[in-house]
Protein backbone atom coordinates (compact mmCIF):
# COMPACT_ATOMS: atom_id res chain seq x y z
CA UNK A 1 0.00 0.00 0.00
CA UNK A 2 1.42 3.16 -1.00
CA UNK A 3 0.80 6.17 1.21
CA UNK A 4 -0.65 9.60 -0.47
CA UNK A 5 2.33 12.33 1.09
CA UNK A 6 1.41 15.76 0.83
CA UNK A 7 2.44 16.24 -2.77
CA UNK A 8 0.99 13.23 -3.49
CA UNK A 9 -2.76 14.04 -2.35
CA UNK A 10 -5.37 14.88 -5.49
CA UNK A 11 -4.64 18.64 -7.45
CA UNK A 12 -8.06 18.92 -6.51
CA UNK A 13 -7.91 19.23 -2.84
CA UNK A 14 -8.00 22.95 -2.11
CA UNK A 15 -5.16 24.32 0.68
CA UNK A 16 -7.67 24.14 3.98
CA UNK A 17 -8.34 20.44 3.01
CA UNK A 18 -4.82 19.85 2.43
CA UNK A 19 -4.30 20.98 5.72
CA UNK A 20 -6.54 19.55 8.42
CA UNK A 21 -5.83 16.09 6.04
CA UNK A 22 -2.16 16.57 6.81
CA UNK A 23 -2.70 16.88 10.97
CA UNK A 24 -2.62 14.22 13.61
CA UNK A 25 -5.70 13.32 13.86
CA UNK A 26 -6.24 12.47 17.33
CA UNK A 27 -9.32 11.64 19.64
CA UNK A 28 -11.70 14.49 20.44
CA UNK A 29 -12.05 14.19 24.29
CA UNK A 30 -13.63 17.33 26.44
CA UNK A 31 -11.59 20.10 24.84
CA UNK A 32 -8.73 17.51 25.01
CA UNK A 33 -7.50 15.72 21.83
CA UNK A 34 -5.14 12.38 23.22
CA UNK A 35 -3.50 10.06 21.16
CA UNK A 36 -5.74 6.26 22.00
CA UNK A 37 -4.77 5.06 25.66
CA UNK A 38 -3.26 2.24 24.00
CA UNK A 39 -1.30 3.86 21.27
CA UNK A 40 -3.32 2.45 18.39
CA UNK A 41 -3.96 4.07 15.31
CA UNK A 42 -5.54 2.79 11.94
CA UNK A 43 -5.17 4.19 8.51
CA UNK A 44 -8.10 5.68 6.19
CA UNK A 45 -8.13 5.23 2.63
CA UNK A 46 -8.21 6.94 -0.56
CA UNK A 47 -11.75 4.75 -2.35
CA UNK A 48 -10.69 5.92 -5.60
CA UNK A 49 -6.75 4.85 -5.66
CA UNK A 50 -7.08 2.68 -2.25
CA UNK A 51 -3.69 4.68 -1.19
CA UNK A 52 -3.52 5.55 2.48
CA UNK A 53 -5.28 9.32 3.49
CA UNK A 54 -3.92 9.85 7.06
CA UNK A 55 -3.44 7.42 10.36
CA UNK A 56 -6.09 8.23 12.88
CA UNK A 57 -6.42 7.45 16.38
CA UNK A 58 -8.24 3.99 17.32
CA UNK A 59 -9.74 4.58 20.67
CA UNK A 60 -10.47 1.81 22.87
CA UNK A 61 -12.19 0.21 26.07
CA UNK A 62 -10.20 3.15 28.22
CA UNK A 63 -10.51 5.75 25.46
CA UNK A 64 -14.90 5.14 25.80
CA UNK A 65 -14.45 5.63 29.19
CA UNK A 66 -12.34 8.87 29.63
CA UNK A 67 -15.20 10.32 26.95
CA UNK A 68 -17.81 8.93 28.98
CA UNK A 69 -16.89 10.73 31.63
CA UNK A 70 -16.63 13.56 30.14
CA UNK A 71 -19.90 13.96 28.16
CA UNK A 72 -21.59 12.84 31.73
CA UNK A 73 -19.76 15.84 33.42
CA UNK A 74 -20.75 18.12 30.89
CA UNK A 75 -24.33 16.35 31.27
CA UNK A 76 -24.65 16.93 34.91
CA UNK A 77 -22.89 19.57 35.56
CA UNK A 78 -25.53 21.21 33.33
CA UNK A 79 -23.02 23.34 31.14
CA UNK A 80 -25.57 21.59 28.46
CA UNK A 81 -29.25 20.95 29.54
CA UNK A 82 -29.28 23.59 31.83
CA UNK A 83 -28.17 26.03 29.25
CA UNK A 84 -31.18 28.71 28.36
CA UNK A 85 -32.97 27.04 25.22
CA UNK A 86 -31.76 30.07 23.22
CA UNK A 87 -28.49 29.47 24.51
CA UNK A 88 -28.14 26.07 22.78
CA UNK A 89 -29.65 27.70 19.72
CA UNK A 90 -27.77 30.08 19.16
CA UNK A 91 -24.61 27.61 19.77
CA UNK A 92 -26.42 25.55 17.02
CA UNK A 93 -26.89 28.22 14.80
CA UNK A 94 -23.24 29.24 14.96
CA UNK A 95 -21.90 25.69 14.38
CA UNK A 96 -24.42 25.30 10.97
CA UNK A 97 -22.83 29.06 10.04
CA UNK A 98 -19.55 27.41 10.60
CA UNK A 99 -20.22 24.08 8.43
CA UNK A 100 -21.64 26.31 6.10
CA UNK A 101 -18.80 28.37 6.07
CA UNK A 102 -16.24 25.54 5.57
CA UNK A 103 -18.70 23.91 2.96
CA UNK A 104 -16.04 23.30 0.45
CA UNK A 105 -13.14 22.04 2.69
CA UNK A 106 -15.57 19.83 3.95
CA UNK A 107 -17.06 18.18 0.77
CA UNK A 108 -13.50 17.80 -0.39
CA UNK A 109 -12.65 15.70 2.78
CA UNK A 110 -15.79 13.54 2.71
CA UNK A 111 -15.10 12.78 -1.62
CA UNK A 112 -11.85 11.95 -0.82
CA UNK A 113 -12.13 9.94 2.23
CA UNK A 114 -15.46 8.09 0.86
CA UNK A 115 -14.92 8.41 -2.67
CA UNK A 116 -18.40 10.14 -3.59
CA UNK A 117 -18.66 12.98 -6.36
CA UNK A 118 -17.66 16.34 -4.42
CA UNK A 119 -20.52 17.76 -5.72
CA UNK A 120 -22.40 15.49 -4.47
CA UNK A 121 -20.91 15.80 -1.09
CA UNK A 122 -21.46 19.77 -0.97
CA UNK A 123 -24.97 20.17 -2.08
CA UNK A 124 -26.58 16.64 -0.80
CA UNK A 125 -24.26 15.56 2.67
CA UNK A 126 -22.65 19.28 3.71
CA UNK A 127 -26.08 20.93 3.01
CA UNK A 128 -27.88 18.46 5.01
CA UNK A 129 -25.91 18.54 7.97
CA UNK A 130 -26.02 22.08 7.66
CA UNK A 131 -30.15 21.85 7.39
CA UNK A 132 -30.13 19.69 9.84
CA UNK A 133 -28.51 21.84 12.66
CA UNK A 134 -31.06 25.01 11.83
CA UNK A 135 -34.28 22.84 11.91
CA UNK A 136 -33.20 21.17 15.06
CA UNK A 137 -31.59 25.01 16.33
CA UNK A 138 -35.34 25.77 16.31
CA UNK A 139 -36.57 23.32 19.07
CA UNK A 140 -34.78 23.95 22.37
CA UNK A 141 -37.20 27.31 22.55
CA UNK A 142 -40.39 25.22 21.73
CA UNK A 143 -40.01 21.87 23.73
CA UNK A 144 -42.90 22.07 26.27
CA UNK A 145 -44.57 19.69 28.57
CA UNK A 146 -48.84 19.91 29.56
CA UNK A 147 -50.89 21.06 32.51
CA UNK A 148 -53.58 17.61 32.65
CA UNK A 149 -57.06 17.52 33.52
CA UNK A 150 -56.35 14.82 35.63
CA UNK A 151 -59.48 13.66 37.77
CA UNK A 152 -58.14 14.04 41.40
CA UNK A 153 -59.22 17.43 43.11
CA UNK A 154 -56.83 20.03 44.08
CA UNK A 155 -53.95 18.52 42.19
CA UNK A 156 -51.74 20.08 39.94
CA UNK A 157 -50.16 17.65 37.37
CA UNK A 158 -47.82 18.60 34.59
CA UNK A 159 -45.45 17.11 32.47
CA UNK A 160 -41.53 18.20 31.79
CA UNK A 161 -39.39 17.11 28.42
CA UNK A 162 -35.84 16.57 29.97
CA UNK A 163 -33.32 15.03 28.11
CA UNK A 164 -32.03 11.35 27.98
CA UNK A 165 -28.82 12.19 28.87
CA UNK A 166 -25.66 10.79 27.75
CA UNK A 167 -26.00 9.52 24.04
CA UNK A 168 -23.83 6.59 21.94
CA UNK A 169 -24.17 7.61 18.33
CA UNK A 170 -22.87 5.40 16.05
CA UNK A 171 -22.65 6.36 12.31
CA UNK A 172 -21.82 4.73 9.12
CA UNK A 173 -19.45 5.52 6.14
CA UNK A 174 -21.85 6.44 3.66
CA UNK A 175 -23.16 9.67 4.56
CA UNK A 176 -20.39 10.05 6.78
CA UNK A 177 -21.09 13.77 7.85
CA UNK A 178 -24.69 13.76 7.18
CA UNK A 179 -25.10 10.44 9.43
CA UNK A 180 -23.75 12.69 12.34
CA UNK A 181 -25.66 15.30 11.91
CA UNK A 182 -28.99 13.85 12.18
CA UNK A 183 -27.89 12.08 15.10
CA UNK A 184 -26.45 15.20 17.03
CA UNK A 185 -29.10 17.86 16.20
CA UNK A 186 -32.00 16.55 17.81
CA UNK A 187 -29.52 15.23 20.48
CA UNK A 188 -28.02 18.72 21.23
CA UNK A 189 -31.99 20.38 20.35
CA UNK A 190 -33.13 17.78 23.47
CA UNK A 191 -30.00 19.06 25.86
CA UNK A 192 -28.28 15.91 25.55
CA UNK A 193 -24.70 15.33 25.61
CA UNK A 194 -22.83 13.08 22.68
CA UNK A 195 -20.21 10.52 21.82
CA UNK A 196 -20.15 9.91 18.56
CA UNK A 197 -18.50 7.21 16.34
CA UNK A 198 -17.64 7.95 12.97
CA UNK A 199 -17.27 4.35 10.58
CA UNK A 200 -13.65 3.27 10.42
CA UNK A 201 -13.40 3.68 6.79
CA UNK A 202 -14.63 7.68 6.86
CA UNK A 203 -13.29 9.00 10.24
CA UNK A 204 -12.23 12.78 8.97
CA UNK A 205 -15.31 14.82 8.53
CA UNK A 206 -16.76 13.60 12.22
CA UNK A 207 -13.12 15.03 13.68
CA UNK A 208 -13.51 18.56 11.86
CA UNK A 209 -17.24 18.71 12.87
CA UNK A 210 -16.05 18.17 16.68
CA UNK A 211 -13.23 20.49 16.41
CA UNK A 212 -15.78 23.51 14.67
CA UNK A 213 -18.54 22.96 17.48
CA UNK A 214 -15.58 23.73 20.47
CA UNK A 215 -14.30 26.50 18.25
CA UNK A 216 -18.10 28.51 17.73
CA UNK A 217 -17.99 27.66 22.08
CA UNK A 218 -19.94 24.57 22.93
CA UNK A 219 -18.56 23.54 26.66
CA UNK A 220 -16.30 20.67 26.68
CA UNK A 221 -17.90 17.13 26.79
CA UNK A 222 -21.08 18.10 25.17
CA UNK A 223 -19.93 16.47 21.44
CA UNK A 224 -16.90 13.64 22.16
CA UNK A 225 -15.88 12.06 18.74
CA UNK A 226 -14.11 8.71 19.33
CA UNK A 227 -12.74 7.22 16.12
CA UNK A 228 -12.10 3.43 15.71
CA UNK A 229 -14.16 0.36 14.57
CA UNK A 230 -16.80 -1.69 16.00
CA UNK A 231 -15.02 -2.93 18.87
CA UNK A 232 -14.66 1.05 19.89
CA UNK A 233 -18.53 0.89 18.77
CA UNK A 234 -19.23 -2.39 20.82
CA UNK A 235 -17.65 -1.19 23.73
CA UNK A 236 -19.16 2.40 23.96
CA UNK A 237 -22.40 0.40 23.29
CA UNK A 238 -21.87 -1.83 26.73
CA UNK A 239 -20.83 1.27 29.03
CA UNK A 240 -22.94 1.68 31.65
CA UNK A 241 -22.53 5.50 31.69
CA UNK A 242 -24.63 5.83 28.34
CA UNK A 243 -28.39 6.73 28.43
CA UNK A 244 -29.18 5.94 24.58
CA UNK A 245 -27.75 4.45 21.83
CA UNK A 246 -28.76 5.84 18.24
CA UNK A 247 -27.56 3.67 15.48
CA UNK A 248 -27.54 3.47 11.66
CA UNK A 249 -25.79 0.58 10.13
CA UNK A 250 -26.17 -2.62 9.23
CA UNK A 251 -28.87 -5.25 10.01
CA UNK A 252 -26.84 -7.30 11.95
CA UNK A 253 -24.79 -5.08 13.95
CA UNK A 254 -28.54 -3.61 14.47
CA UNK A 255 -29.73 -6.56 16.20
CA UNK A 256 -26.85 -6.88 18.50
CA UNK A 257 -27.27 -3.52 19.46
CA UNK A 258 -30.80 -3.74 20.15
CA UNK A 259 -30.38 -7.10 22.27
CA UNK A 260 -27.91 -5.20 24.56
CA UNK A 261 -30.00 -2.24 24.68
CA UNK A 262 -32.90 -4.29 25.56
CA UNK A 263 -30.97 -6.06 28.20
CA UNK A 264 -29.63 -2.74 29.63
CA UNK A 265 -32.89 -1.07 29.71
CA UNK A 266 -30.91 1.64 27.26
CA UNK A 267 -33.37 3.73 24.98
CA UNK A 268 -32.01 2.87 21.24
CA UNK A 269 -33.26 4.08 17.93
CA UNK A 270 -32.05 1.49 14.82
CA UNK A 271 -32.00 2.83 11.50
CA UNK A 272 -31.21 -0.23 9.44
CA UNK A 273 -30.76 -1.46 6.11
CA UNK A 274 -33.54 -1.91 3.24
CA UNK A 275 -34.33 -3.51 -0.37
CA UNK A 276 -36.98 -1.14 -1.54
CA UNK A 277 -39.10 -1.82 -3.97
CA UNK A 278 -40.07 0.82 -6.94
CA UNK A 279 -42.87 0.35 -8.34
CA UNK A 280 -43.72 1.77 -12.03
CA UNK A 281 -47.41 0.96 -12.89
CA UNK A 282 -48.72 1.42 -16.40
CA UNK A 283 -49.86 4.80 -16.97
CA UNK A 284 -46.66 6.58 -15.45
CA UNK A 285 -44.78 9.12 -16.91
CA UNK A 286 -42.12 6.35 -18.36
CA UNK A 287 -39.52 9.16 -19.22
CA UNK A 288 -39.79 10.30 -15.87
CA UNK A 289 -39.74 7.08 -13.99
CA UNK A 290 -37.11 6.01 -15.67
CA UNK A 291 -35.02 8.81 -14.85
CA UNK A 292 -35.98 8.35 -11.10
CA UNK A 293 -35.51 4.60 -11.14
CA UNK A 294 -32.01 4.85 -12.14
CA UNK A 295 -31.65 7.66 -9.66
CA UNK A 296 -33.05 5.84 -6.78
CA UNK A 297 -30.70 2.93 -7.21
CA UNK A 298 -27.43 4.59 -8.29
CA UNK A 299 -27.14 7.57 -6.23
CA UNK A 300 -23.87 7.61 -4.19
CA UNK A 301 -23.28 4.31 -6.43
CA UNK A 302 -25.97 2.29 -4.37
CA UNK A 303 -24.25 2.82 -1.25
CA UNK A 304 -28.10 4.50 0.49
CA UNK A 305 -29.95 2.77 3.04
CA UNK A 306 -33.07 3.43 1.06
CA UNK A 307 -31.83 2.49 -2.66
CA UNK A 308 -34.43 1.65 -5.04
CA UNK A 309 -32.93 -1.48 -5.54
CA UNK A 310 -36.02 -3.70 -6.83
CA UNK A 311 -37.86 -2.72 -9.66
CA UNK A 312 -40.75 -4.00 -10.47
CA UNK A 313 -42.51 -3.27 -13.57
CA UNK A 314 -45.43 -3.79 -16.07
CA UNK A 315 -44.88 -6.72 -18.38
CA UNK A 316 -45.43 -4.76 -21.51
CA UNK A 317 -43.31 -1.75 -20.89
CA UNK A 318 -40.26 -4.16 -19.43
CA UNK A 319 -38.28 -4.91 -22.78
CA UNK A 320 -38.80 -0.41 -23.42
CA UNK A 321 -37.40 0.43 -19.47
CA UNK A 322 -34.94 -2.27 -19.23
CA UNK A 323 -33.10 -0.59 -22.42
CA UNK A 324 -33.40 2.50 -21.43
CA UNK A 325 -31.86 2.10 -18.34
CA UNK A 326 -29.11 -0.29 -19.16
CA UNK A 327 -27.83 2.23 -22.19
CA UNK A 328 -27.61 5.05 -19.36
CA UNK A 329 -26.57 2.89 -17.25
CA UNK A 330 -23.87 1.54 -20.00
CA UNK A 331 -22.87 5.35 -20.44
CA UNK A 332 -22.21 6.38 -16.82
CA UNK A 333 -19.19 7.98 -16.32
CA UNK A 334 -17.17 6.41 -13.24
CA UNK A 335 -14.34 7.96 -11.68
CA UNK A 336 -12.71 9.37 -8.17
CA UNK A 337 -15.12 12.09 -6.78
CA UNK A 338 -12.78 14.76 -6.78
CA UNK A 339 -12.86 14.80 -10.72
CA UNK A 340 -16.00 17.08 -11.44
CA UNK A 341 -16.81 15.11 -14.29
CA UNK A 342 -17.83 12.25 -12.32
CA UNK A 343 -21.32 10.86 -11.92
CA UNK A 344 -20.47 7.50 -9.91
CA UNK A 345 -17.30 7.19 -7.49
CA UNK A 346 -15.99 4.05 -6.33
CA UNK A 347 -17.51 2.05 -3.22
CA UNK A 348 -15.92 2.57 -0.11
CA UNK A 349 -13.72 -0.23 0.53
CA UNK A 350 -11.91 -3.37 -0.60
CA UNK A 351 -14.32 -5.38 1.16
CA UNK A 352 -17.50 -3.25 0.17
CA UNK A 353 -16.53 -4.12 -3.84
CA UNK A 354 -16.37 -7.46 -2.55
CA UNK A 355 -19.31 -8.12 -1.20
CA UNK A 356 -20.86 -6.39 -3.96
CA UNK A 357 -19.27 -8.43 -6.67
CA UNK A 358 -20.21 -11.75 -4.62
CA UNK A 359 -23.93 -10.70 -4.78
CA UNK A 360 -23.17 -10.24 -8.31
CA UNK A 361 -21.65 -13.36 -9.07
CA UNK A 362 -24.50 -15.00 -7.20
CA UNK A 363 -27.06 -13.23 -9.41
CA UNK A 364 -25.69 -15.29 -12.64
CA UNK A 365 -24.90 -18.29 -10.75
CA UNK A 366 -28.59 -18.45 -10.04
CA UNK A 367 -30.08 -17.73 -13.64
CA UNK A 368 -30.56 -13.61 -13.07
CA UNK A 369 -30.09 -12.18 -16.75
CA UNK A 370 -27.44 -9.26 -16.84
CA UNK A 371 -28.48 -6.39 -18.97
CA UNK A 372 -25.81 -3.63 -17.73
CA UNK A 373 -21.95 -4.21 -15.52
CA UNK A 374 -21.49 -6.79 -13.92
CA UNK A 375 -17.82 -5.99 -13.23
CA UNK A 376 -15.43 -4.35 -11.42
CA UNK A 377 -14.35 -1.10 -13.59
CA UNK A 378 -11.10 1.30 -13.79
CA UNK A 379 -9.32 -1.69 -12.38
CA UNK A 380 -5.58 -0.54 -13.28
CA UNK A 381 -6.39 3.15 -10.63
CA UNK A 382 -6.39 0.90 -7.70
CA UNK A 383 -9.61 2.10 -6.36
CA UNK A 384 -13.01 -0.27 -5.41
CA UNK A 385 -14.93 0.80 -8.92
CA UNK A 386 -18.05 -1.14 -9.69
CA UNK A 387 -19.92 -0.28 -13.10
CA UNK A 388 -23.59 0.20 -12.53
CA UNK A 389 -25.12 -3.54 -12.94
CA UNK A 390 -28.64 -3.92 -13.90
CA UNK A 391 -30.38 -7.63 -13.98
CA UNK A 392 -33.58 -9.12 -14.90
CA UNK A 393 -35.27 -11.63 -12.71
CA UNK A 394 -38.01 -13.68 -13.16
CA UNK A 395 -38.16 -14.99 -9.37
CA UNK A 396 -38.00 -13.14 -6.26
CA UNK A 397 -36.24 -15.90 -4.55
CA UNK A 398 -32.78 -15.42 -5.54
CA UNK A 399 -30.48 -13.59 -2.97
CA UNK A 400 -29.83 -10.76 -5.29
CA UNK A 401 -33.56 -10.01 -4.97
CA UNK A 402 -33.65 -10.91 -1.55
CA UNK A 403 -30.52 -9.73 0.42
CA UNK A 404 -29.50 -5.90 0.98
CA UNK A 405 -26.49 -5.39 -1.63
CA UNK A 406 -25.31 -1.70 -0.75
CA UNK A 407 -23.97 -1.03 -4.17
CA UNK A 408 -24.53 -0.18 -7.76
CA UNK A 409 -27.06 -3.15 -8.71
CA UNK A 410 -30.38 -2.71 -9.70
CA UNK A 411 -32.65 -5.73 -9.90
CA UNK A 412 -35.72 -5.54 -12.12
CA UNK A 413 -38.70 -7.89 -13.23
CA UNK A 414 -41.86 -7.84 -14.51
CA UNK A 415 -45.63 -7.81 -13.06
CA UNK A 416 -49.03 -8.05 -14.48
CA UNK A 417 -51.37 -6.60 -11.89
CA UNK A 418 -51.44 -4.09 -9.04
CA UNK A 419 -52.14 -6.67 -6.25
CA UNK A 420 -49.55 -9.08 -7.10
CA UNK A 421 -46.85 -5.91 -7.28
CA UNK A 422 -48.13 -5.29 -3.80
CA UNK A 423 -47.85 -8.50 -2.65
CA UNK A 424 -43.93 -9.25 -4.26
CA UNK A 425 -43.13 -5.29 -2.55
CA UNK A 426 -44.12 -6.50 0.66
CA UNK A 427 -42.21 -9.90 0.60
CA UNK A 428 -39.24 -9.27 2.00
CA UNK A 429 -37.27 -8.67 5.39
CA UNK A 430 -37.13 -5.13 4.99
CA UNK A 431 -39.31 -1.89 4.86
CA UNK A 432 -37.33 1.07 4.88
CA UNK A 433 -38.52 2.46 1.26
CA UNK A 434 -40.94 2.19 -1.08
CA UNK A 435 -41.99 4.21 -4.88
CA UNK A 436 -44.70 4.32 -7.34
CA UNK A 437 -44.62 5.76 -10.53
CA UNK A 438 -48.31 6.92 -11.88
CA UNK A 439 -50.35 9.94 -12.93
CA UNK A 440 -53.39 8.02 -11.26
CA UNK A 441 -54.03 9.66 -7.81
CA UNK A 442 -56.16 6.66 -6.39
CA UNK A 443 -53.59 4.45 -7.42
CA UNK A 444 -50.87 5.96 -6.17
CA UNK A 445 -52.80 6.34 -2.51
CA UNK A 446 -54.08 2.81 -2.90
CA UNK A 447 -50.43 1.62 -3.47
CA UNK A 448 -48.82 4.06 -0.37
CA UNK A 449 -51.60 2.76 2.02
CA UNK A 450 -51.01 -0.98 0.95
CA UNK A 451 -46.78 -0.87 0.98
CA UNK A 452 -45.40 -1.89 4.44
CA UNK A 453 -42.36 1.20 4.49
CA UNK A 454 -41.71 3.83 6.42
CA UNK A 455 -41.20 6.56 3.50
CA UNK A 456 -42.87 6.29 0.15
CA UNK A 457 -42.26 8.39 -2.66
CA UNK A 458 -44.74 8.96 -5.20
CA UNK A 459 -43.28 10.08 -8.78
CA UNK A 460 -39.98 10.79 -7.16
CA UNK A 461 -37.30 8.81 -4.94
CA UNK A 462 -35.55 9.49 -1.91
CA UNK A 463 -36.50 12.76 -0.16
CA UNK A 464 -35.29 13.85 3.08
CA UNK A 465 -35.90 16.76 4.97
CA UNK A 466 -35.20 17.44 8.56
CA UNK A 467 -38.98 17.72 9.32
CA UNK A 468 -39.96 14.51 7.46
CA UNK A 469 -40.01 11.45 9.81
CA UNK A 470 -37.06 8.90 8.79
CA UNK A 471 -37.07 5.20 9.61
CA UNK A 472 -37.96 1.41 8.85
CA UNK A 473 -40.72 -0.87 9.21
CA UNK A 474 -39.63 -4.50 10.02
CA UNK A 475 -35.82 -5.20 10.11
CA UNK A 476 -35.20 -2.03 8.81
CA UNK A 477 -35.44 -0.40 12.04
CA UNK A 478 -36.90 0.71 15.21
CA UNK A 479 -37.91 4.37 15.55
CA UNK A 480 -37.71 7.26 13.64
CA UNK A 481 -35.48 10.33 12.77
CA UNK A 482 -35.80 14.05 12.14
CA UNK A 483 -39.23 16.23 12.81
CA UNK A 484 -40.92 15.70 16.28
CA UNK A 485 -40.34 12.20 16.45
CA UNK A 486 -36.42 12.12 15.98
CA UNK A 487 -36.60 14.49 18.96
CA UNK A 488 -39.05 12.49 21.01
CA UNK A 489 -36.64 10.03 20.82
CA UNK A 490 -34.27 12.10 22.67
CA UNK A 491 -36.36 13.19 25.64
CA UNK A 492 -37.94 11.64 28.60
CA UNK A 493 -41.10 12.56 29.62
CA UNK A 494 -41.69 13.14 33.63
CA UNK A 495 -45.31 13.49 35.15
CA UNK A 496 -45.43 16.00 38.48
CA UNK A 497 -48.26 15.53 40.79
CA UNK A 498 -48.94 18.21 43.70
CA UNK A 499 -51.75 18.54 45.81
CA UNK A 500 -52.81 22.04 46.03
P1 LIG B 1 -21.54 -1.92 10.18
O1 LIG B 1 -22.92 -2.03 10.70
O2 LIG B 1 -20.54 -2.93 10.66
O3 LIG B 1 -20.93 -0.47 10.55
C1 LIG B 1 -21.68 0.68 10.86
C2 LIG B 1 -21.10 1.34 12.10
O4 LIG B 1 -21.22 0.46 13.22
C3 LIG B 1 -19.60 1.67 12.01
O5 LIG B 1 -19.36 2.86 12.71
C4 LIG B 1 -18.97 0.50 12.74
O6 LIG B 1 -17.69 0.77 13.27
C5 LIG B 1 -19.96 0.26 13.85
N1 LIG B 1 -19.96 -1.10 14.39
C6 LIG B 1 -19.61 -2.26 13.78
N2 LIG B 1 -19.79 -3.31 14.61
C7 LIG B 1 -20.26 -2.81 15.78
C8 LIG B 1 -20.65 -3.40 17.02
N3 LIG B 1 -20.59 -4.71 17.22
N4 LIG B 1 -21.11 -2.58 18.00
C9 LIG B 1 -21.20 -1.26 17.81
N5 LIG B 1 -20.83 -0.65 16.66
C10 LIG B 1 -20.38 -1.41 15.65
O7 LIG B 1 -21.61 -1.92 8.62
P2 LIG B 1 -20.46 -2.27 7.55
O8 LIG B 1 -19.78 -3.54 7.95
O9 LIG B 1 -19.62 -1.10 7.35
O10 LIG B 1 -21.33 -2.55 6.26
C11 LIG B 1 -21.97 -3.81 6.11
C12 LIG B 1 -23.28 -3.69 5.40
O11 LIG B 1 -24.15 -2.94 6.22
C13 LIG B 1 -23.28 -2.97 4.08
O12 LIG B 1 -22.94 -3.81 3.03
C14 LIG B 1 -24.69 -2.50 4.01
O13 LIG B 1 -25.51 -3.55 3.51
C15 LIG B 1 -25.07 -2.24 5.44
N6 LIG B 1 -24.98 -0.81 5.78
C16 LIG B 1 -26.13 -0.11 5.90
C17 LIG B 1 -26.10 1.24 6.15
C18 LIG B 1 -27.35 2.04 6.26
O14 LIG B 1 -27.32 3.24 5.99
N7 LIG B 1 -28.46 1.47 6.70
C19 LIG B 1 -24.84 1.97 6.24
C20 LIG B 1 -23.67 1.13 6.16
C21 LIG B 1 -23.75 -0.21 5.93
MG1 LIG C 1 -11.68 6.25 3.95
Amino acid sequence: MTTISADTLPEALGAPAREFIARTHRLLIGSERPEAADGRTFATLDPATGREIAEVAHGGAQDVARAVVAAREAFAGGSWAALPPAGRERLMLALAQALEDHAEELAQIESLDNGKPVGLAQYVDVAGTVAHLRYFAGWPTKIEGGVLPVGAPNMLCYTRREPVGVCAQIVPWNFPLLMAAWKIAPALAAGCTIVLKPAEQTPLTALRLGELALEVGFPPGVLNVLTGDGETGAALVDHPGIDKIAFTGSTAVGREIGAKAGRALKRVTLELGGKSPNVILPDADIQAAIQGSYQAIYFNSGQACNAGSRLFVPAERFDEVMGALAEQAKAARLGPGLDPQTQLGPLVSAEQRDRVMGYIDSGREQGAELLAGGEAALTDSGGYFVAPTLFSVTSDELRIAREEIFGPVLVASPYDTLEEVARRANDGEYGLAAGVWTRDVASAHRLAAMLRAGSVYVNTWGLVDPSAPFGGFKASGIGREHGHDGLSAYLETKTVWTAL
